[in-house]
């Protein structure tokens, strides 16, 4: 395994929509564990592909507490197929928007399907922080990201503050 470079806001893939995955091979088998160890190293609950530099569907979650045993869930092609009426509010955090934090209303809970890295369809209903994740992770599939529930003005303000990041970073 080996950790990847994290892209991070305004990294135009992050914007980018990803597209489903019709192989589980090697490099894909791969890819799931190197985003392992990246997304435990940072440390974060979830990563998806798009934020190692590849724009294709797959995710990986973890919520287990650091004293808890690992519950590692890998999703490819995820696919929101029922959500609640009733919302949550959790405060988001996003590896490719470092130091940025959010609360933001979603779902209580969702039934999600998926292939699992053997290929097998699987169908999962949770609610709690592993809802939250798998919404937030789902939504990077899309090019969406947490400073897409602020106003414009707000989001603005954000990336306009990482855009001179990354300009004083290259200067
Ligand atoms: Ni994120």
């Amino acid at each position: 395994m080996s950790k990847l470079p994290i892209i991070t806001l305004p990294d135009p893939l992050l914007r980018q929509a990803s597209k489903p995955i019709e192989t589980i091979d090697a490099d894909v088998k791969r890819l799931a564990s190197d985003m392992f160890e990246t997304m435990y190293v940072a440390p974060g609950i979830g990563l998806a592909a798009v934020q190692v530099g590849v724009p294709r569907q797959m995710l990986v979650l973890d919520v287990a507490d650091d004293d808890e045993t690992p519950r590692p869930i890998t999703m490819i092609n995820p696919q929101i197929i029922e959500s609640s009426n009733e919302m949550r509010t959790h405060e988001e955090g996003c590896l490719s928007i470092p130091d940025f934090k959010l609360d933001i209303d979603r779902p209580d809970w969702v039934r999600v399907t998926y292939l699992d890295l053997d290929g097998k369809l699987q169908e999962l209903r949770t609610g709690g922080l592993l809802a939250t994740a798998i919404q937030h992770e789902i939504d990077h599939l899309r090019g969406k990201l947490i400073i897409d529930f602020l106003s414009r003005l707000k989001r603005d303000i954000v990336i306009r503050r990482f855009k001179k990041q990354s300009r004083d970073a290259m200067s």
